[in-house]
């Protein structure tokens, strides 16, 4: 079984530890303005940061301080205005559109709010779908065995073959975990996964993220969240944009 090709890809980033390593993310003079009718209105006004191999960092902030905005320029969803963003020795500031999807769907997993599945695609199509985009995992087989694999890594291999309709709002959002997982990305961004979500249910997707990091994934998730935001090995605050406290909590 282990040699399977829809086992994990061996990445050299697989450490857990920030000590004399090279950061997996590094931020330098991040600036995004977004372009309004009343002028250029900065989101980021300069962000410098580095995320190391196997963190698990919060990013914290009130509404409208700009963590989505960050989230998805370290996604390649949106690019910056200036400053540089390197991802696993990957200058994505650089990129074209078409190597910035490239990029995106190889090395990148992205989880979200509102689940964001495709309602007329089961949960096992759903976990697959990335798989077929980034041409990874050879034939349709590898990879419904390889979506079913990650299935039953956050716990719902038995809802498979619903519609994520016919599914609760938590295992929505492990079925969109596991569909982050799809391509074995180096890192992991979620935009406050678990804000739709009661606490309980919450908490559960919250242990399905420390099981990653304990996997030795690396994770960078935006929440309002500040029990959760106290659980994990770092919380970076934001507030107007700027990089306002930056606190490493246990490791
Ligand atoms: N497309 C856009 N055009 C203009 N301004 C925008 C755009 N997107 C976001 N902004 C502004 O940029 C700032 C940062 O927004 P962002 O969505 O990153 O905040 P946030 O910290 O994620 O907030 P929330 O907690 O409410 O999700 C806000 O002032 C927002 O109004
Ligand atoms: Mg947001």
């Amino acid at each position: 079984m282990l040699n399977q090709s829809w086992q994990p890809r061996q990445t050299h980033m697989s450490a857990t530890s920030t000590n004399g390593k090279e950061p997996l993310i590094a931020v330098s003079r991040l600036k995004k303005a977004y372009r309004t009718p009343a002028g250029d209105f900065y989101a980021l006004k300069e962000i410098d940061l580095q995320i190391y191999p196997g963190e698990f960092v919060a990013l914290a902030g009130r509404s409208g301080a700009g963590k989505s905005t960050l989230i998805n320029m370290l996604a390649g969803i949106d690019r910056p205005t200036a400053g540089e963003i390197v991802v696993n020795g990957h200058a994505i500031h650089r990129m074209s559109e078409g190597e910035l999807t490239r990029w995106r769907g190889r090395e990148v997993g992205v989880i979200f709010q509102s689940f964001q599945l495709m309602p007329m695609l089961t949960c096992l199509q759903n976990v697959m779908l990335p798989m077929d985009f980034a041409g990874l995992y050879n034939s349709p087989k590898e990879r419904s065995a390889r979506a079913f694999y990650l299935l039953e890594q956050v716990g719902i291999a038995e809802h498979a073959h619903k519609l994520p309709s016919a599914v609760s709002g938590g295992q929505r959002q492990r079925v969109a975990i596991a569909r982050a997982l799809a391509n074995d990305p180096t890192f992991l961004a979620a935009d406050e996964p678990t804000g739709s979500l009661d606490s309980k249910t919450a908490d559960a997707v919250f242990e399905v993220f420390q099981n990653l990091v304990a996997q030795g994934k690396t994770i960078f998730m935006a929440t309002h969240d500040r029990e959760l935001a106290s659980r994990v090995s770092r919380v970076v605050r934001i507030d107007d944009g700027e990089i306002v406290k930056d606190t490493q909590l246990h490791r």
